[in-house]
């Protein structure tokens, strides 16, 4: 039996952050092993907010790989990979292009608050869940890895492989989100931790930087000096021990009577945090002083990922009388 496909990607924000790696890489990770996987780093979907960022494109979509690796991806079992180096997602798109009715884009909730939120208003951007649909189909992928704000995308996917399937025959597999649960991470000001709202704690900070951004970390408001009882259920700091701090439950009781000060709770979250770190950044820093295995990993992810998405524009083209 041949291993089910899993196709996940992310763009190349940089530094991914706690949220990132809790929430998507460390599953990704955990299914390496099972699946057959593909691990894009989706820099085409970048330029839809970024397209007059390019020049930091390089180190971005770098540091991205790095994180990737130092998370525990294996080049070895699933193939890491940029999606501009392999041309087949943009033909792809371009014939799914054809067949996909505009309101269909149009409906993708995404669409209205974000070109509303940051004023795009370009035809790709409102072709990016298109694009999406392209890099998941161009492998015919079964499972895509996605949190709950994904699934409007997906659904689209599924739509598309019908429809093609309808017009032209069965090339195409509906892939299914693979969902999973995972503690919300909140940022420094108790948000949803997010590179653009500037609250996130890094994979790439070293551990003085993680002290120094956690020693500002929001706590419970009404608890404001050692002494006051606070509320450990609405505390982000509380929410990250929760995650990083095994204990946890020993420091619910001293904070809810305000024997617990804050400063000496975020004591010991740094030091849970620094040490649950320690062996990635390790690595982290070994790849970033070998850049060129680096990129080394990533043109062999591509020349795989070329391999299996080839084989589908073939028959793609047959099927469409293209070849
Ligand atoms: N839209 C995804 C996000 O913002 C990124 C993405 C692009 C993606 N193509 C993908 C995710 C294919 C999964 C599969 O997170």
């Amino acid at each position: 039996m041949s291993k089910k496909i899993i196709l996940s990607g992310m763009q190349p924000t940089g530094h991914l952050h706690l949220g990132n790696y809790e929430g998507a890489l460390k599953n990704w990770v955990a299914l390496q092993d099972e699946y057959e996987m593909y691990c894009c780093i989706v820099d085409w979907h970048a330029l839809t907010a970024d397209f007059d960022k390019t020049p930091e494109f390089p180190d971005r979509v770098f540091e991205v790989a790095v994180d990737y690796l130092a998370a525990g991806l294996d080049p070895e079992k699933c193939s890491i990979f940029v999606q501009s180096h392999v041309k087949e997602h943009a033909e792809l798109h371009l014939l799914f292009s054809m067949i996909t009715p505009i309101p269909w884009l149009e409906r993708v909730p995404s669409y209205k608050e974000k070109s509303l939120e940051l004023g795009l208003d370009s035809y790709g951007f409102l072709g990016y869940p298109l694009l999406q649909a392209a890099d998941i189909l161009v492998y015919r992928a079964d499972f895509v890895p996605v949190g709950k704000d994904q699934l409007p995308h997906i659904e689209l996917t599924r739509e598309v492989a019908r429809r093609f399937n309808t017009l032209y025959g069965n090339v195409f597999p509906e892939p299914e989100a693979k969902l999973t649960k995972f503690a919300a991470i909140p940022g420094i000001d108790g948000k949803k931790m997010s590179k653009s709202y500037g609250n996130d704690i890094t994979l790439a900070d070293s551990s003085e930087e993680t002290g120094v951004k956690l020693k500002k970390m929001f706590t419970d408001p009404q608890k404001l000096r050692r002494g006051d009882p606070g509320r450990p259920d609405i505390c982000p700091v509380y929410a990250l021990q929760k995650v990083y701090n095994s204990d946890h439950q020993a420091l619910f009781r001293p904070c809810s009577t305000g024997e617990l000060g804050c400063v000496d709770c975020k004591k010991v979250l740094i030091e849970r945090l620094n040490d649950a770190l320690a062996d990635l950044r390790a690595r982290r820093a070994e790849l970033i002083a070998h850049p060129d295995q680096v990129r080394g990993i990533l043109r062999q992810g591509a020349e795989r990922a070329r391999r299996r998405a080839g084989e589908t524009m073939i028959l793609v083209r047959e099927a469409m009388h293209l070849d």
